[in-house]
C-alpha cells in the first residue's frame, strides 16, 4: 500500500503506544513523518524504527500543553519538508484517578491542558499551514470515554468528550477548504498508558475490563493505527466531522 506516497505527516505523542504505531503506518505508506513527543528517548526510538524499515522520519521535542511549541512543531515540518498534509493529534495522559469531588485542581488542569487544550493548539497551527495549499487531513485521538462515563476519571472523560466537539467544529468550518477532521475512539488498548509491561501482562483491573469488551480482550496499538491510517488516506475522502470507535464492541453493549 502506498496511500501516503509523497505526503508530509506529523504525529504527536509518537514516542510510544498508539502514536508510534500510527507514525510507523504513515511511514510504511510512503509519508515523511515528524514524530513529536516530550519523551526524547521514545521519540528517537520511533524515528530509528521507521528509518530501519526504510522510511523517513524526524523527531521534534514538543510539549502540546504549550501553544508556542505546537506552533514551532508545525513550522519545523514546513521548514523541513515544505508543507503539512496529515496530522494525528494523539498525545495524551490518563491523569489522576479520583471521584469528582476529590479530584485535585492541579490534576484537572494537567489532563485538560494535555488532552483537550493541546489538541486545540495543534489544530490551530496545523489548519493554518494546511490552508496554505488547500489540502489537509487531521485525526484527533478521543476515546470511548468521549462517549460514555468512567468513574474516577472526570478530567479524562470531559477532555475526550471535548475532543469530539472540537473535531466536529473544525470539520464544518474547513470542509469546503480541502481539510477533513475526524476523531477516533479506542477502548482500552495495551500500551504503557494503562500500565502494560514489556511482558504484555495486564495489571488489575484491566483483566476485568477486558471481559467487558464483547470481543473478549483489550486492543493493540496497531489496531487503532489501522483506523487512523485509513481515515488519513484519500480513500476516506468523503468522511469529515465523524467519530469512529475502535473498541472491540465496548460502546455497543
Ligand atoms: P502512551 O502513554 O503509550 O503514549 C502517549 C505518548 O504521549 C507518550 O509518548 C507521552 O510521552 C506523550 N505525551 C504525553 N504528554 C505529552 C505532552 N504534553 N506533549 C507531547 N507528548 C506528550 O499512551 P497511548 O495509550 O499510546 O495513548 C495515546 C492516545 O490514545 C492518548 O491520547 C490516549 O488518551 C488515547 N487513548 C488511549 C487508550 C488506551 O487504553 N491506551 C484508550 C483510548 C484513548
Amino acid at each position: 500500500m502506498a496511500d501516503f506516497d509523497g505526503k508530509i505527516a506529523l504525529v504527536t505523542g509518537a514516542g510510544s503506544g498508539i502514536g508510534r504505531a500510527v507514525a510507523e503506518l504513515y511511514a510504511q505508506g510512503g509519508a515523511s513523518v515528524v514524530v513529536a513527543d516530550i519523551n526524547d528517548a521514545g521519540g528517537d526510538e520511533t524515528v530509528t524504527r521507521i528509518r530501519a524499515a526504510g522510511g523517513q522520519a524526524l523527531f521534534s521535542h514538543t510539549d502540546v500543553t504549550s501553544a508556542s511549541e505546537c506552533e514551532k512543531l508545525v513550522q519545523f515540518v514546513v521548514e523541513k519538508w515544505g508543507r503539512l498534509d496529515i496530522a494525528c493529534n494523539n498525545a495524551g495522559i490518563s491523569g489522576e484517578s479520583n471521584q469528582t469531588a476529590d479530584y485535585s485542581l492541579e490534576g484537572w488542569n494537567q489532563v485538560i491542558s494535555t488532552n483537550l487544550t493541546g489538541i486545540f493548539y495543534c489544530l490551530r497551527y496545523e489548519i493554518s499551514a494546511m490552508l496554505e495549499h488547500g489540502y489537509g487531513v487531521i485525526v484527533n485521538m478521543s476515546s470511548v470515554l468521549g462517549k460514555v462515563a468512567f468513574a474516577s476519571s472526570a478530567a479524562y472523560v470531559a477532555a475526550k468528550h471535548g475532543v469530539i466537539g472540537l473535531t466536529r467544529t473544525a470539520a464544518v468550518e474547513y470542509a469546503r477548504l480541502g481539510i477533513r477532521v475526524n476523531a477516533v475512539g479506542p477502548s482500552f488498548i495495551k500500551t504503557p498508558m494503562i500500565g502494560v509491561g514489556d511482558d504484555g501482562e495486564l495489571p488489575y483491573p484491566y483483566k476485568l475490563l477486558a471481559s467487558q469488551h464483547p470481543i473478549g480482550r483489550l486492543g493493540e496499538a496497531g489496531e487503532v493505527a489501522e483506523l487512523v491510517a485509513w481515515l488519513s488516506s484519500d480513500r476516506a475522502s468523503y468522511i469529515t466531522g465523524a467519530f469512529y470507535p475502535v473498541d472491540g464492541g465496548y460502546l455497543a453493549r
